[in-house]
């Protein structure tokens, strides 16, 4: 089993960091849910990667303040929007505020996202109603806002082939079915045909909308699947790659989609799991 940290190892073994290529220069970009896990580091990795980043959050403020002085000292500038994904006044706000400060907007991530985990029988209405509020209604808040400012802008050429660009946090969740998480399993598989619907939309308007959809990946949301040794061990049973994911591994991606490097891509799901999905019980027998 490969139980290190990938970077870890990579430092042991003296390979230098992989610097994050400028691919996004100008640009604008909206991350929500960026203060902390798999969103913090997509707002980081674009920073890097020299775009301007909005980086939202909903509680614990220092976290947000302490992601923009990050993407600050990379050299890209970054400002933290307090709003609730599930709030349609404070979606609206939120890229009002973008627009006035950075210009315009170019890329959404829409990352926010919760468990409330529960055995079906009981799990409440308030459970089901904040994973789904937050989950899928908010990623449709968003990019609803998103198509709105994209479509008012059209193609801005000094910085994009694309007048927009949606990334939806998905996850492994949106085809593996999950019990004791029915709420966030139905709002993954939710947001996978949004995505789709609305890729198809707004594919005319030169706006592309694709989801990234992580597996196991070593964030607060998943604590208890990693922190022990045997936590860790019942975890590589379903990963073939036999390594958790690292936010950057997300990160890195999710730059590369919003790039023009990949702008034939749009409707399209890329699972970033290890192998998560490949049916990891048929490794033997069947
Ligand atoms: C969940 C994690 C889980 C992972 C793989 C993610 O979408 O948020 O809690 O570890 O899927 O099951």
């Amino acid at each position: 089993m490969r139980d290190y940290f990938a970077e870890e190892a990579d430092a042991a073994a003296g390979v230098p960091a992989r610097p994050i290529v400028r691919c996004v220069p100008g640009q604008t970009a909206i991350v929500t849910g960026a203060n902390s896990g798999i969103g913090r580091a997509v707002a980081v990795a674009l920073g890097q990667a020299g775009a301007n980043v909005v980086v939202n959050y909903v509680a614990r403020e220092a976290d947000a303040a302490a992601v923009v002085d990050e993407i600050r000292s990379a050299g890209s500038q970054a400002i933290a929007v307090h709003a609730d994904v599930s709030s349609e006044a404070d979606v609206q706000a939120m890229f009002a505020r973008a627009v006035e400060i950075f210009g315009a907007v170019d890329i959404l991530i829409n990352n926010a996202g919760l468990q409330k985990d529960a055995p079906l029988a009981e799990m409440t209405v308030a459970a089901w109603d904040l994973v789904i509020n937050v989950n899928l209604k908010g990623q449709f808040l968003c990019a609803r806002e998103a198509v709105r400012t994209f479509r008012r802008q059209g193609v801005r050429h000094n910085v994009s082939r694309a007048a927009g660009k949606i990334i939806c946090m998905s996850s492994v969740h949106d085809v593996i079915p999950w019990a004791g998480h029915v709420n966030y399993a139905a709002s993954k598989g939710g947001v996978a045909m949004m995505m789709k619907s609305i890729a198809q939309e707004v594919a005319p308007d030169g706006i592309r909308v694709n989801s990234l959809s992580p597996g196991a990946i070593r964030t607060p949301i998943n604590t208890e699947a990693w922190n022990t040794p045997d936590a860790y061990k019942a975890l590589m049973r379903l990963v073939p790659y036999r390594r958790i994911g690292e936010p950057m591994d997300i990160g890195r991606v999710a730059v590369w989609l919003a790039s023009d490097d990949a702008d034939y891509i749009t409707g399209a799901t890329i699972y970033v799991d290890g192998g998560m999905t490949l049916y990891p019980g048929f490794e033997s027998g069947g």
